[in-house]
């Protein structure tokens, strides 16, 4: 399947977009000048959280072998949510509704990226056909990246596009619905034993009230696993998420759960299957505390 027209890749040098993606790019400068704590609280870690890496931005820092793994480790997090309301802002502020009414049969990361994804959530999701368990694919669309042919009672999913959710194999029902309008998740406290989210956590605006709310309705030791790319729909990820590097996005999450609260800390795991090849793949996940 091939990947989608009109995603951008961080990586490719600004001579060499497309000229739709290039006036997308000239617009970065006059945002960069509003991104106020996000900033400089990505570079406040820059010593203390990974202290082999000097003054180097984290965006270089991404190369060096193991950054995004170690990154986590250790962090001593500001007292406060260090984002301001304009790192959550995007170029498209137009209902999301608009941008996702055409279904994209299409996935948005190469086949290595979505190969390592599925081993990994092989390795951690819980057997296939379990019973009592329920699960949550957050942002979810026609696929899932699941192991071929898992299966668990309840498998529900999340997103914007209703051909799309029909479509997925995996699901056993589905919710339309833009979170980034009602954060609020449609269910009871301690209802999931998983939820995941696929390269979507860029395009949350209002991701602490999400994430508290996926505290909610986990099962204590439930697990939240957030998976992501570098690539994304530039004009509806956040502005903090189009200024920033791979290294400083793994932060980005683990803010997410370190302050949400009723999460364990966080963890990184970086599953790229061939680096500076293809598509570089990053996990951040967590586990609700146990009650
Ligand atoms: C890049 S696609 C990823 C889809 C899927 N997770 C995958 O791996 O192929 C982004 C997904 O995020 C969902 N999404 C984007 N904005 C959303 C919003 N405001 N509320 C709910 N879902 C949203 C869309 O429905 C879309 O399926």
């Amino acid at each position: 399947m091939a990947n989608e027209l009109g995603v951008i890749k961080f990586a490719v040098p600004f001579a060499a977009l497309p000229p739709l993606s290039r006036s997308f790019a000239a617009y970065r400068a006059p945002r960069r000048a509003v991104l106020g704590a996000g900033f400089s609280f990505l570079s406040q870690f820059i010593t203390m959280a990974a202290p082999n890496f000097g003054a180097k931005s984290f965006i270089a820092s991404a190369r060096v072998k193991g950054a995004v793994e170690k990154v986590l480790e250790n962090m001593e997090w500001p007292e406060q949510f260090p984002f301001k309301e304009e790192d959550f802002q995007r170029f498209d502020e137009s209902p999301d509704t608009l941008f996702y009414e055409s279904p994209r049969f299409v996935t948005h990361i190469d086949d290595p990226a979505i190969a390592a994804l599925t081993k990994y959530y092989s390795e951690v999701l819980p057997p296939s056909n379990t019973r009592g368990v329920a699960i949550l694919d957050m942002c979810s669309s026609w696929v899932s990246h699941y192991p071929k042919g898992y299966k668990q009672p309840r498998i529900v999913g999340m997103g914007l596009n209703e051909e799309e959710l029909k479509r997925n194999p995996v699901l056993t029902e589905y919710i339309v619905q833009d979170l980034n309008v009602d954060p609020k998740l449609p269910f009871e406290d301690n209802t999931f034993d998983v939820i995941t989210n696929v390269v979507s956590v860029d395009y949350l605006s209002k991701p602490l009230e999400i994430f508290k709310e996926m505290a909610r309705i986990l099962k204590p030791g439930g697990l939240a696993i957030m998976s992501f790319s570098n690539r994304c729909f530039f004009t509806k990820a956040i502005s903090i998420w189009t200024s920033t590097g791979d290294t400083d996005h793994v932060i980005i999450v683990g803010a997410y759960f370190h302050y949400a609260g009723g999460f364990e800390p966080p963890k990184a795991v970086d599953i790229s299957p061939n680096p500076g090849r293809t598509d570089p793949m990053y996990v951040v996940y967590s586990k609700k505390l146990a009650a």
